[in-house]
């Protein structure tokens, strides 16, 4: 192995340690930061999630609320509860985890999240101040994506070409934006880009998000470049696997995220960082 591993577990612990610190100064003064975290039908893989951004909380000395509700729940009930949420003050943060029930229009439930609370960076005017390089909250994973990055000495990426491999609203459209702020040359490619390997070969940094294995293998890649893998799928025996062919791309890398413990635990990491700045903007 050639690359060198960033340790997402260790560096979210680096960070919740200053969280904690942060959220204690806040409680001190009567301002304890919490989180409301919606939970809308009975997907087995979204229970799991809230379960532990609920503990992550908890972990970090925040007032947490998860309400769970039946897949029969109306969407004009869900506004309701946002909008009472929005009103609540001891609520700095509301996440609605997704994806929603079909009958559920998740664009009309996103932007119900007043902006001020939305703390999964979701709400049109949270990727407009991202575009526009004003203040707004940034979503999580592409957040957690360019801490990773930080933490190796690449917080300004001036001179350096990144590939972002997916266009999700959640992590491809807005990485590309933050890499954009950091200062990289971005490409943004996804599954109708011809001849992948000729845009990742040139890339001092590739992020892989598209939910879908082996995306990316070592011959895709530049000899030391960083690759930080957003995927999160199952191989044939059944374990946890990235995008990445890890095996193959760790021998000509020079950075490389695993999964698991890569960029899974910084996007919780980042949700609470986003929920303690909301806080700390209220009590400010
Ligand atoms: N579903 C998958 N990822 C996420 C996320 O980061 N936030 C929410 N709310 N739902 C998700």
């Amino acid at each position: 192995m050639t690359a060198q591993l960033i340790d997402g577990n260790a560096l979210s612990a680096q960070v919740r340690t200053e969280v904690a610190q942060r959220a204690a100064a806040l409680t001190a003064r009567g301002h304890q930061p919490g989180l409301a975290v919606i939970l809308v039908g009975d997907n087995p893989a979204s229970a799991v999630y809230v379960r532990n951004k609920v503990k992550a909380c908890a972990d970090v000395g925040f007032h947490s609320v998860l309400e769970k509700y039946e897949a029969t729940m109306t969407e004009a009930e869900l506004l309701a509860r946002i909008d009472a949420l929005n009103n609540d003050p001891a609520i700095h943060g509301i996440l609605v985890q997704l994806p929603l029930p079909k009958h559920i229009d998740d664009h009309k439930v996103i932007e119900t999240i007043s902006p001020a609370k939305d703390v999964d960076g979701f709400h049109i005017a949270s990727a407009g101040a991202l575009m526009v390089g004003e203040v707004g909250f940034k979503a999580c994973t592409p957040y957690g994506c360019m801490k990773m990055l930080e933490s190796i000495g690449m917080k300004d990426l001036r001179g350096k070409h990144a590939v972002v491999i997916g266009r999700s609203n959640i992590v491809g459209k807005p990485m590309a934006m933050m890499l954009l702020q950091a200062n990289a040359t971005v490409t943004v490619c996804h599954s109708g880009t011809a001849d992948l390997a000729h845009h990742t070969r040139q890339a001092d940094v590739v992020v892989a998000a598209v939910g879908k294995r082996d995306v990316l293998t070592a011959d895709m890649v530049k000899p030391g470049a960083v690759v930080i893998d957003v995927g999160m799928n199952r191989n044939d025996e059944g374990k946890l696997c990235g995008d990445v062919d890890f095996a193959g791309v760790k021998e000509v890398a020079g950075h490389i995220t695993p999964v698991p413990g890569g960029v899974g635990p910084m996007t919780i990491t980042m949700l609470l960082v986003n929920t303690l700045e909301a806080a700390e903007r209220g009590a400010a």
